[in-house]
């Protein structure tokens, strides 16, 4: 048996994902660890949630650096000292420039509201509904110097019924996010998934398109 998984979540907000993590781990569905939770905001909820659950916390602020390549060698260092074998990017509403990411290549995961590579960027809801879609979605994919454009691991959909506001898609989505996060890191645990030099492996065979999330 290899080691649980280490994992570092990086947030900048809520945390209602990192708080799906906890719960499975916690639950004992997904055999991980959780070696510190990063957030580019001192006020981030999901700080809290992290302290509650016994999590050291990091912050590492933008303000405080002169530019992206002083922040983001300074978050470097925090993480690369927990050891992680992943970098879970949950709601991080930061940039990451080409360097950081090289520097965990194949290892940084993110979740986005929509299904890549359709509505990359921000507002995918009200974007959807503005342009009478009828499906939306999440996507977990692996973070390239693309934004939002690294391959796609899973991706979830869901209808999108008539009168429904930018605050219902969220939800839905949430709700699939939450199940969906914890998915993706119990397979990269258990070598279910395997992610090398960009490519993405499902037992074994090299994934062609994302795959498909059941509920
Ligand atoms: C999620 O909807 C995720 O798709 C996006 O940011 C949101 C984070 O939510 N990247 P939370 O902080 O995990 O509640």
């Amino acid at each position: 048996m290899s080691a649980p998984l280490r994992l570092a979540v990086l947030i900048s907000g809520n945390g209602s994902n990192l708080q799906a993590i906890i719960d499975a781990i916690e639950s004992g569905r997904l055999d991980a660890a959780i070696c510190v939770v990063v957030s580019n905001n001192p006020d981030a909820y999901g700080l809290e949630r992290a302290v509650r659950h016994g999590l050291q916390t990091r912050v590492v602020e933008a303000g405080d650096y002169a530019d992206r390549a002083a922040f983001d060698a300074a978050l470097r260092d925090c993480l690369e000292a927990f050891e992680p074998d992943f970098l879970v990017l949950a709601g991080f509403m930061r940039i990451l420039g080409a360097a950081f990411i090289d520097a965990f290549a194949d290892r940084i995961l993110n979740i986005h509201p929509s299904l890549l590579p359709a509505y990359k960027g921000l507002d995918t809801h009200q974007r959807a509904l503005d342009n009478g879609e009828t499906r939306h979605g999440v996507s977990i994919h692996l973070v390239t110097a693309e934004l939002d454009g690294g391959p796609v691991i899973l991706q979830g959909a869901y209808a999108i019924e008539p009168g429904e506001t930018a605050a219902d898609l969220q939800q839905k989505g949430h709700r699939l996010e939450h199940a969906m996060y914890p998915q993706v890191l119990y397979w990269l645990g258990n070598g279910d998934l395997r992610i090398d030099n960009g490519r993405i492996y499902y037992q074994q065979r090299p994934l062609d398109a994302p795959l498909v999330y059941q509920s």
